[in-house]
């Protein structure tokens, strides 16, 4: 593993004002010093823009209090080659983190150019523009949605994934591919990260948390799917974050095959718990914890405003990452309790919505 010290780097962000895209920055500001950080977000209205301006505007704040570094960002489309290019070009950049993506399962059978757009097309310009302008490091973000159905549990990034059972998961597999071939064609050091149900503050309003809470405080129903037969490996975002910061410093090495061409300076690993909860303990705490934080009153019905329905398309009945992998090269393993971080959660949506 080759150590990249972030201090007085050049680094870019892609989907800045997105969820983790934001905390990463966050974070960057308080641990990096001396660096040049640029973020980039086309702001798509995918869910609440307002929700992405709120993160940007907290950014603002925050980089103010940490003045040793840069802060600029970029309103601007990774499926744009041109805007690409002309950044790489004129920042050449150290580490690369590209968070920006179509996200979500559900919205890819209604909506597939999105995904192919922000995924491909512009996954496809982040690699050329590392192959121009070369980096030390590009760290991308895969899902655990590329497992599909897999029954094997937990998952190992040893497992085949030749199965997904989404567009989604297609387009990330197929990140996945296309760093490959760039890390071999180019001896571009790429690792893909396989995020594992990201949740928090100022999370994805699509994702069932969020939903939950907002249709349980209009009184409204929730659909929970699979009758509540399924399991999903949730990883608080500040976990998902340390693991981030931690693989933009080791890069996988660069070495030469017998043939004397590179062998490809590439790797993927889990980011996730591994340990999954089930959907109806997650809703039992989740309802437990917007009691607490005076989202909803204790006397509110619950039962009332609960459905059991059927699987969804696209939707897959376990997640469970195997995260050794994570552990044994970086020496982390995600930690923080579903409670807790629901808990965070549901103290951010009080002083935001309320
Ligand atoms: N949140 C999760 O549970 C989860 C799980 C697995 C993988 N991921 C992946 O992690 C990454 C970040 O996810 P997130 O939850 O923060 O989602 P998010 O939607 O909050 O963030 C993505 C950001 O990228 C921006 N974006 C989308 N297309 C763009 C484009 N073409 N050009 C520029 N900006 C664009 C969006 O405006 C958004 O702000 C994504 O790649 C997502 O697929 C997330």
């Amino acid at each position: 593993m080759e150590k990249i010290d972030l201090n007085g780097k050049t680094l870019l962000v892609t989907g800045a004002a997105g969820f983790i895209g934001s905390n990463l920055v966050k974070r960057l500001f308080k641990d990096v010093n001396g660096a040049t950080i640029v973020g980039i977000d086309n702001l798509n209205d995918y869910y609440d823009v307002a929700l992405k301006e709120y993160r940007l505007r907290e950014l603002e704040t925050i980089s103010s209090g940490h003045p040793s570094n840069s802060w600029t960002f970029v309103k601007g489309d990774i499926a744009d080659k041109s805007v690409i290019g002309n950044l790489f070009a004129e920042y050449k950049f150290s580490v690369v983190v590209n968070l920006a993506a179509q996200a979500g399962v559900r919205y890819s059978i209604t909506n597939p150019d999105a995904y192919i757009q922000s995924n491909l097309i512009g996954f496809y310009n982040i690699l050329e523009a590392c192959r121009h302008n070369p980096v030390e490091h590009l760290v991308y973000a895969s899902s655990s949605s590329v497992y599909g159905g897999n029954k094997k549990v937990p998952f190992s990034t040893d497992d085949r994934v030749d199965n997904p059972v989404s567009l989604y998961a297609a387009t990330k597999k197929s990140n996945e591919l296309m760093a490959h071939c760039y890390s071999k064609l180019y001896d571009i050091p790429t690792t893909g990260l396989r995020f594992f149900t990201v949740y928090g503050p100022a999370g994805r309003p699509d994702m069932a948390y969020f939903g939950f809470t907002n249709k349980l405080l209009k009184g409204e129903t929730i659909q929970i799917f699979n009758y509540g037969n399924c399991r999903r490996d949730f990883t608080y975002v500040d976990d998902i974050v340390e693991g981030v910061v931690r693989v933009m410093q080791g890069a996988p090495e660069r070495k030469q095959g017998e043939d004397g061409l590179p062998i490809p300076p590439y790797a993927v690993y889990n980011i996730g718990g591994g340990q999954p909860e089930s959907l109806l303990d997650f809703v039992q705490i989740l309802q437990e914890e917007l009691v607490r934080a005076g989202v909803l009153p204790s006397d509110f019905d619950f039962d009332a405003h609960k459905q059991l329905v059927p699987m969804q398309p696209g939707d897959v009945p376990t997640t469970y990452a195997d995260a050794a992998a994570l552990e044994r090269d970086y020496g982390f393993t995600p930690r923080i309790p579903l409670r807790d971080g629901l808990r965070a959660f549901a103290e951010w949506y009080r002083e935001f919505y309320m």
